[in-house]
């Protein structure tokens, strides 16, 4: 009997840390860039509850679509907002939607009160604005990102030419490829065209080739577009090392959570020892 009820304080005690370990938050919510307009909206007025609505939107529609654009209407026409989001291709749905969230959570602290604003996460891209954006090509220079040179190397130079070119050959909105320790990876906005996506493809690859030299890794983010490649060292599948030491404090909170509830156990349990066996005495 005594073994049994050691047995079941044992198994409550690893099942509670099971349950105390939050999941870890994982490499596809982490930052890229952010930006918004200059001009900002008047608290509590119309546009900031279509501001609202159309942020909801995104994170509802992002439990079961990886792409989708709204426009909210608004009784006058200066309350008209449009806006979108894009997953990565090969983000599950709850895993979209969870992006999506951080993402609108993380665009309204950087973009308080501006009337637009974008945000690109690992895993995932949203976007808003008064004027509308959607469906249009847009191959502007958001953000260029190079590793550090290793140097001339001509075949790693070579394995990188070949799977960017192998981007630029397949089709679709989703491209991955690697080669050995290359990988390459190129997405677009899910508006545009296959042929609109075809064209900003290429160009972003044309630019991440001839800017990023003999770089490591080279991240090219156009307006509706973006492709990224790494070499051996460092890829954008890997969690950084921001990630690990969040992991690991996690897993301490879930620890000293487990310990505290096996104390409180062993309290009660200690507690019900007495009164069975002060029961017994009398
Ligand atoms: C967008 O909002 C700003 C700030 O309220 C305003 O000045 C601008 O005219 C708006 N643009 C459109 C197209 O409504
Ligand atoms: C926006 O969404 C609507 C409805 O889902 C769709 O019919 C339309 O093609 C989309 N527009 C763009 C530019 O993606």
């Amino acid at each position: 009997m005594m073994g049994t009820t050691l047995l079941s304080f044992f198994t409550v005690l690893v099942s509670l840390s099971c349950l105390y370990s939050p999941t870890s938050s994982s490499s596809t919510d982490s930052f890229v860039f952010g930006g918004c307009t200059q001009q900002k909206y008047v608290p509590d007025s119309p546009y900031e509850s279509n501001l609202n609505s159309l942020l909801t939107s995104l994170v509802n529609s992002a439990t079961y679509s990886s792409y989708n654009n709204y426009t909210i209407m608004g009784s006058s026409p200066q309350d008209v907002i449009y806006g979108l989001y894009q997953c990565r291709g090969d983000l599950a749905m709850p895993d979209c939607a969870t992006c999506v969230a951080r993402a609108v959570s993380q665009v309204g602290h950087l973009c308080s009160y501006t009337s637009g604003g974008a945000l690109q996460l690992e895993g995932c891209y949203i976007k808003y604005d008064n004027t509308s954006f959607l469906g249009v090509e847009d191959k502007t220079v958001v953000l260029k990102k190079c590793g550090p040179s290793i140097g001339y190397d001509a075949d790693g130079m070579g394995r990188r030419d070949s799977v960017l070119a192998a981007l630029v050959g397949s089709s679709g909105p989703y491209r991955v490829g690697g080669s050995g320790e290359v990988q390459g990876l190129a997405q677009c906005v899910g508006d545009l065209s296959l042929s609109e996506c075809q064209d900003c493809v290429s160009e972003a690859i044309g630019r991440v080739k001839s800017e990023c030299g003999g770089a490591v890794y080279g991240d090219m983010f156009l307006a509706k577009c973006y492709a990224r490649y790494s070499t051996g060292g460092s890829n954008f599948y890997s969690k950084g090392h921001h990630d690990k030491s969040t992991n690991d404090s996690e897993k301490t909170f879930a620890v000293i959570i487990g310990l505290l509830a096996g104390v409180a156990l062993l309290i009660v349990f200690l507690t019900f020892i007495r009164k069975v066996f002060g029961g017994n005495g009398k």
